[in-house]
């Protein structure tokens, strides 16, 4: 225990109150850091969000590890508040493959997106069309649970909601690429539909909508580049 801590955590009352284990953490040498940090750079670095899928099949268990990778995200008062919905059913991926392009018809064609917006879409060249919504194996939704029903009816507040359940659409995601799967990051919106096609009660929101699954041989993604260090970063020293 350091002895620079005038106030340590547990403080010995709180410790006699709730449960506390030692966590386990295995310090590295500086080396070995920033090859990891350097590895885990470059395969990050490779994702990319992809347009066209394969059909080929991925195993459940795939997804399901996936989830319990994105369920791994710290959240506003450990709430944990996703519930992650996926499907391969053709059925309910053609109501939602043709849910979602009538919004988007209403977003790309009736001028729903202003101008400006748009624009900054032009370079992906993204339209209504989203077949990729039937072709992809899985769909998963993840949607945020805006408050908590307990079993027996109560309501309890989540806290930091969005903070948090971006923060495990993060990890979904980077989980994903790291087992060599792909998806890309779909907001149809509004997605209320998703809702009702999954029948999902009503203090849930949907949050993003995957496709799953891997890329179609030879797939082309927009050639874009990432901002460079000193644009995203600075320091005050
Ligand atoms: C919150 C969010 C919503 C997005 N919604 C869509 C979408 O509805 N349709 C789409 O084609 N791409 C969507 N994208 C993907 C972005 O266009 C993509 O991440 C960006 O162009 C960078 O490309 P990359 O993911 O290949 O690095 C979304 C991304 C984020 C983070």
């Amino acid at each position: 225990m350091n002895e620079d801590y005038e106030y340590p955590y547990p403080s010995p009352e709180l410790a006699s109150e709730h449960p506390f284990i030692t966590y386990e953490h295995e310090r590295l040498t500086e080396d070995v850091m920033l090859d990891r940090s350097e590895r885990f750079y470059e395969e990050m670095n490779r994702r990319r969000s992809i347009r066209m899928f394969s059909s080929d099949p991925v195993p459940q268990k795939l997804i399901e590890t996936a989830v319990k990778t994105a369920s791994t995200a710290p959240s506003g008062a450990h709430k944990q508040p996703w519930t992650f919905v996926a499907t391969q059913d053709p059925e309910i991926k053609r109501k939602i493959r043709v849910a979602a392009e009538k919004e988007e018809e209403k977003n790309y064609l009736e001028n729903r997106m202003n101008k400006e917006w748009q624009e900054a879409l032009a370079p992906l060249g993204t339209d209504h069309h989203k077949e990729f919504l039937e072709i992809a194996p899985w769909i998963v939704v993840l949607f945020e649970q805006r408050y908590e029903i307990r079993p027996d009816g109560k309501t309890l507040k989540n806290y930091y909601v969005k903070e948090s359940v971006g923060t495990a659409a993060g990890l979904f995601i980077a989980a994903l690429h790291h087992m060599g799967l792909a998806t890309l990051t779909h907001t149809p919106s509004p997605m209320k539909f998703l809702n009702k096609i999954l029948n999902r009660p009503e203090n849930e929101r949907p949050f993003v909508l995957f496709p799953v699954g891997y890329p179609l041989e030879g797939v082309k993604v927009p050639d874009l580049k990432r901002k460079d260090l000193p644009e995203i970063f600075t320091t005050v020293l």
